[in-house]
């Protein structure tokens, strides 16, 4: 834990331009760097959303939503379409500023952080729809971003084949991005989020659209990497089951609410849980 630490903050003092694309590494130092240096050493603690919300146009996408992720525990994260569980995610890896409340790393307030620094930082996400880069190798797609986040090639392509192998893709390495079947495609999309292990990793409906057995093989791969990479995992998934068996937490959102939290036992005996959401179809 300590080696990777050193790690990211040498990753930060080297990087930290906000809005790069991914992997293409500043390579001047940043006014930044003291701040980031420390957020590292911070990280082995929560990262937190206290009283966030959300508007659109007026409209209250999330509301005043707290939701702790600990390191080393699968929390679950569930709601009806339309909660407001992406939007919270998006506030927690940067990619939607809050219009009320703070994201907390440890102790400090990153509110407004980009996403390439929550990334630095050790928050990375995957994405409720694809967004590989489809005309680069599977291997390139994720070894880019270990070299955008500090690696050198070597490393980086180290690292990359290691995260593929674990996934079961490492076969694919050198086939275009575009033409991976789709449950191929999320594992990469995972393995890209693992490079430069994160010490949180936020998974939006990671399973989506896979069959029963698909989506089991998947979530096997989540349950392990709390323990694999000492992280906290954060899952958003519809698939109740799958939610019940491999989640530790649970936190339910409705209309932007967060109505709910508890053990997978507790939270599905609530009345309020079983209209919004456990109640549906
Ligand atoms: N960029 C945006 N502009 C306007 N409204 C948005 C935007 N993003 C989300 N919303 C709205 O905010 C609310 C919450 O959306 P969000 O995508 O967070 O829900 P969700 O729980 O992830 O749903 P799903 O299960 O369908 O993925 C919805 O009413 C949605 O239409
Ligand atoms: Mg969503």
């Amino acid at each position: 834990m300590m080696g990777r630490r050193t790690e990211a903050s040498v990753a930060l003092r080297h990087s930290d331009t906000d809005d790069r694309p991914p992997g293409v590494a500043n390579p001047l130092p940043s006014p930044m760097s003291a701040t980031l240096t420390h957020a590292s050493d911070c990280s082995a603690t929560d990262l937190a959303a206290a009283g966030i919300s959300v508007r659109f146009q007026g409209l209250a996408a999330i509301s005043e939503v707290d939701l702790t992720v600990r390191r080393g525990e699968v929390l679950g994260l569930i709601g009806p379409n339309g909660a407001g569980k992406t939007t919270l995610v998006n506030c927690l890896t940067g990619h939607q500023r809050p219009s009320e409340g703070r994201i907390l790393l440890g102790q400090m307030d990153i509110t407004g952080w980009s996403p390439q620094k929550f990334r630095r930082a050790g928050v990375a996400r995957t994405f409720q729809s694809g967004r590989l880069f489809k005309d680069m190798t599977v291997l390139e797609n994720v070894e880019t971003t270990a070299v955008g986040l500090g690696r050198s090639r070597r490393a980086a392509a180290r690292e990359a084949m290691d995260a593929l192998d674990w996934l079961g893709v490492a076969d694919s390495a050198e086939r275009l991005a575009g033409v991976l079947p789709y449950t191929d495609e999320r594992r990469v999309a995972i393995a890209r989020a693992l490079v430069v292990p994160p010490e949180y990793l936020l998974l939006d409906e990671p399973a989506a659209g896979m069959s029963d057995s698909e989506c089991d093989e998947l979530l096997g791969f989540v349950n392990e990497i709390p323990g694999r990479y000492g992280c906290g995992v954060l899952l958003i998934e519809h698939n109740m089951r799958v939610v019940m068996n491999s989640c530790s937490r649970i936190v339910v959102l409705d209309g932007g609410r967060r109505i709910a939290e508890g053990t997978p036992e507790a939270v599905q005996k609530e009345p309020g849980v079983i209209s919004a959401y456990l109640g549906e179809g």
